[in-house]
């Protein structure tokens, strides 16, 4: 649906050039909600505008439903264009016109008569939940408001495609959830494919499928948002994962490590995508002569399936111990003991697995 082949873009800056993408190779399946994260000048707001051409690439290509837009004539860009839409961090909506003219727009600039209008711009209004503000002004609207007439103006051409430029960057926690709820929607009920530009890992936990890590200009991880989440192999994927997913020992736990003695064991239970709701404390404690504390605990939820860990301290004999953990272990729970690390950081940590099992 969408597809980045060796794509590059250069700016030339003085003297000097700016590589903003650095030969890009990624597809993007039709009706998935793609998500691109990467810090602050990683090349994800270029990348994204050389989807509708605000960018050219440089060399490489960009097909969109197969068609390679740089190849079609002026006329053929404006009507694929309609089939492209995009909603940006500070709305780009303007100001002296009301909602409704707004919306509106792209349809009056294709050519549809004002008189015709009326009926496509009143249902996307209702989609996003603005029927009775269509003849407010722009300024008379909160940001999570704004953002909703951004998304009716972007899908009032009917796109295929909705391009996202940190489209929730601006708005409050709680009107990022709404918006992000709306974008679910858009792609549930209408079957559109999203590309969102992200610097922050909830919104890629919350609904993307798929995710794409940019460093320097280039993609350096990318997979289904479980796996990414789950078993992130870039540095730089490790630090945005444990921006929502905090799997760091805490201070507490720390100081209950320098104390541990030979009959306490901490462990590091992952649970992804097994049922979290088995009672696995209760299980062990009752299997074995071992006392089970659960000492810390991150459970959510990627794509409808728990996944999360649980920090527990193990009381009991060397033997014992072992038992309960080949035990959770068969149970498709990743286990790894937590142990100190000598460091000048007083709560930085090494998991080991003692008791590691192969096969
Ligand atoms: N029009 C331009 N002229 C010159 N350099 C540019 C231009 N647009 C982008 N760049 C440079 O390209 C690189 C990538 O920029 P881009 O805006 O794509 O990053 P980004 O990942 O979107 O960053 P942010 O999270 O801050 O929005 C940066 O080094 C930026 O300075
Ligand atoms: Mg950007």
């Amino acid at each position: 649906m969408i597809e980045f082949i060796e794509t590059t873009k250069e700016f030339q800056v003085g003297a000097s050039t700016v590589t903003a993408l650095n030969h890009i190779n990624l597809s993007i399946q039709k009706g998935n909600i793609f998500g691109v994260i990467g810090f602050s000048g990683a090349g994800k707001s270029t990348l994204i505008r050389t989807v509708n051409l605000l960018e050219e690439p440089t060399s490489g290509r960009v097909l969109v439903n197969g068609k390679e837009l740089t190849t079609l004539t002026k006329k053929q860009l404006r009507e694929e264009k309609k089939n492209i839409g995009m909603i940006f961090q500070h709305f780009n909506l303007l100001h002296s016109k009301t909602v409704f003219e707004n919306v509106a727009m792209p349809l009056i600039i294709s050519g549809v008569k004002k008189s015709n209008l009326e009926g496509q711009v009143k249902e996307v209004l209702a989609f996003v939940g603005l029927t009775d503000k269509a003849d407010r002004y722009i300024d008379e609207l909160s940001g999570g408001q704004k953002q909703r007439v951004g998304i009716a103006r972007a899908l009032v051409t009917k796109p295929t495609i909705l391009l996202c430029d940190e489209a929730t960057s601006a708005l409050d926690p709680q009107t990022t959830k709404s918006i992000l709820a709306l974008l679910k929607k858009v792609n549930i009920e209408y079957g559109i494919t999203i590309l969102m530009i992200t610097h922050e890992m909830e919104v890629i936990r919350d609904i993307c499928h798929r995710v794409a890590v940019m460093e320097n200009g280039r993609i350096i991880e990318t997979g289904n948002v479980l796996e990414i989440f789950s078993t992130p192999r870039e540095e730089t994927t490790k630090n945005f994962v444990q921006s929502v997913v905090r799997d760091e020992i805490p201070p507490s736990v720390y100081e209950q490590l320098k104390s541990i003695d030979t009959s306490k064991k901490i462990y590091n239970l992952k649970f992804i995508g097994v049922d979290v709701g088995q009672p696995i404390v209760s299980q062990v404690a009752k299997k074995f002569a071992v006392d089970v504390n659960v000492l810390f605990g991150n459970i959510t939820e990627l794509q409808g399936i728990p996944f999360g860990h649980l920090i527990v301290e193990l009381v009991g004999s060397d033997k014992e111990i072992q038992k309960a953990f080949l035990f959770i272990q068969a149970k498709n729970i990743q286990i790894e003991e937590v142990v100190a690390r000598e460091s000048e950081h007083t709560n930085y940590y090494r998991s080991g697995s003692r008791y590691a099992v192969h096969g």
